[in-house]
């Protein structure tokens, strides 16, 4: 092998090692959400830190309705001006500690007048627009300890926990607030100018956000499970007559409002798996 390769695939060994040492907790599930049982919070900035307001950058291993999870407290963003390689760093090292399914989620603005704030789209399929123009996390030599050199990314939203989301979300008495959509990742950080918006909509995009995507496609890479979720914190102005400007606290507001219904929704999914 390559001797770059082998100091990559390092790196994320060394990673899941010292977590190893630190928890007594051996993952399944790599998700986010509160209620936990004998959680372990670890200090992780090395992989996990990040300066947006709001996010801790950090690790939690504990068990959720007796799954036991890893959730992340924070991410790295490509708008930060991060590499894939570290936005992504933490999703090889999960699989490195066992994990098999990774729950994502983001805010998004919607392009479909049908989605609005508040809605949550359970994410069907993406377009990856840093990928496509070649800035994509998977550039560069193959690790083939992780997956094929060529990945296929159909399906790679998994079809039954799409069901199983829904379902849920009826129990909950939410479905008329979710959805399924395509997600598309732009690299921000400024918002969508007008014609931008006309563009995406015309593409048949649902909802837009900043992340999620190099994530997915690394998950996919390497074979975990994935189930993604957008909640829709805005529209995007996509008329010259209303050109209302986003407003970011408007958007976290829309956060704290869902963030009851979000947890139950992915809480009742990970008791649903078909894992330990
Ligand atoms: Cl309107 N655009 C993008 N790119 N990301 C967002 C958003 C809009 N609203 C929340 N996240």
């Amino acid at each position: 092998m390559h001797q770059n390769n082998q100091n990559i695939q390092d790196e994320y060994q060394k990673a899941a090692d010292w977590l190893l040492a630190h928890t007594k907790h051996r993952p399944s599930m790599n998700t986010f959400g509160l209620r936990w049982k004998t959680p372990a919070r670890l200090r992780a900035d090395t992989f996990v830190l990040s300066p947006v307001q709001g996010h801790a950058g950090r690790l939690v291993f504990g068990e959720l309705r007796g799954k036991t999870c890893v959730c992340m407290q924070g991410r790295f963003h490509m708008y930060e001006g991060h590499s894939l390689c570290k936005t992504t760093f933490p999703v090889r090292v999960f699989k490195l500690l066992g994990v098999d399914t990774l729950i994502v989620t983001n805010a998004a603005g919607s392009l479909d007048d049908s989605l609005r704030p508040g809605d949550i789209m359970i994410l069907k399929d993406h377009i990856n627009f840093p990928g496509l123009c070649g800035l994509n996390p998977l550039c560069g030599p193959n690790l083939d300890r992780f997956g094929p050199r060529f990945p296929a990314m159909s399906g790679c939203y998994d079809a039954g926990l799409r069901r199983i989301a829904m379902e849920i979300g009826k129990q909950l008495g939410v479905a008329e607030v979710m959805t399924e959509g395509v997600y598309a990742m732009v690299g921000g950080p400024n918002f969508e100018s007008i014609a931008e918006a006309r563009l995406l909509h015309r593409l048949g995009v649902d909802a837009v956000g900043m992340s999620t995507a190099p994530e997915v496609v690394v998950a996919t890479h390497c074979g975990l499970r994935v189930f993604g979720l957008s909640l829709i914190t805005n529209k995007v102005v996509k008329s010259y007559d209303d050109p209302e400007a986003v407003d970011h606290e408007a958007v976290l507001a829309v956060g704290r409002r869902r963030a009851q219904t979000l947890q139950s929704l992915v809480m009742e999914l990970v008791s649903r798996l078909d894992i330990n």
